[in-house]
């Protein structure tokens, strides 16, 4: 896979280079690169943001440094292997992201994320965008950060660990929250007691079946309490009789 990442902040995504995306990179399952808008502004002082027409508070990202950054990055793609790049614009007016969206994009070639700043990217650099690239804004959650970096580090932290290759034990993918519907259950490790408090006995016996339906009432439990919302959008054919007695 290939990720390209426009920021005006490029010090921001160094963490991109550490743990597992790192790897990922020297080990050849990743091709990252940060381009910097900026490098793009023709005038003295290197502008990228003006204030917006209508009026009101804060700048908005101008179009034209952003759309070379973007045609600097199209330009060098492999064009034997080019299907459409999608663009991600990390935005709080975007759709969330969730873990069905990571495996979306997991499945990409390409992925260009755009970080704007401030009030946002000039809705005209998007419109002329979609003509070379399917443009998906994306938000974290209901609340607003400074700008899209952060959520660009979680994104692509999201996404790339679903790449095969890039986490040691694929399955440890299976059986995570958000996959199945269901939050994960509680772990435990050495030692068995712990200043006044115990494994759960289940867990030390040994019995598989005990404890996979152990761990199924801890989900089933567990997101019932913390995630109502998920539990309401459970498909019934995914539970047991046994669940139903939760
Ligand atoms: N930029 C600012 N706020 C954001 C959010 N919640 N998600 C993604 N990008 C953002």
């Amino acid at each position: 896979m290939r990720i390209d990442v426009l920021s005006i902040f490029p010090e921001y995504l160094e963490p991109l280079r550490l743990s597992l995306i790192g790897k990922a990179v020297t080990d050849g399952l990743l091709q990252l690169t940060v381009t910097d808008p900026r490098a793009f502004a023709t005038d003295r002082h290197r502008t990228v943001d003006d204030t917006p027409y209508g009026g009101g508070a804060g700048m908005v990202m101008k179009p034209e440094p952003w759309a070379q950054a973007l045609e600097s990055v199209l330009g060098a793609q492999d064009d034997a292997a080019a299907s459409r790049p999608v663009l991600v614009v990390p935005s709080p007016a975007g759709e969330v992201f969730t873990q069905e969206i990571a495996y979306e994009l997991a499945a990409e070639e390409h992925l260009v994320f755009a970080c704007g700043r401030y009030e946002g990217i000039d809705e005209r650099f998007l419109e002329w965008a979609g003509r070379e690239v399917r443009v998906r804004p994306l938000s974290l959650g209901d609340y607003v950060l400074n700008g899209g970096e952060v959520a660009v580090l979680a994104m692509t932290e999201a996404v790339t660990r679903l790449i095969p290759g890039v986490i040691g034990n694929p399955e440890s993918l299976a059986e995570e929250s958000h996959t199945g519907g269901l939050l994960e259950y509680p772990v435990y490790t050495k030692p068995a007691a712990w200043r006044e408090r115990e494994v759960p006995e289940t867990l030390l016996s040994g019995h598989h079946g005990r404890i996979a339906r152990w761990r199924r009432v801890q989900q089933l439990a567990r997101t019932a309490r913390r995630r109502p919302d998920m539990v309401l959008a459970l498909d019934p054919a995914t539970l047991d009789r046994a669940d139903l007695a939760v």
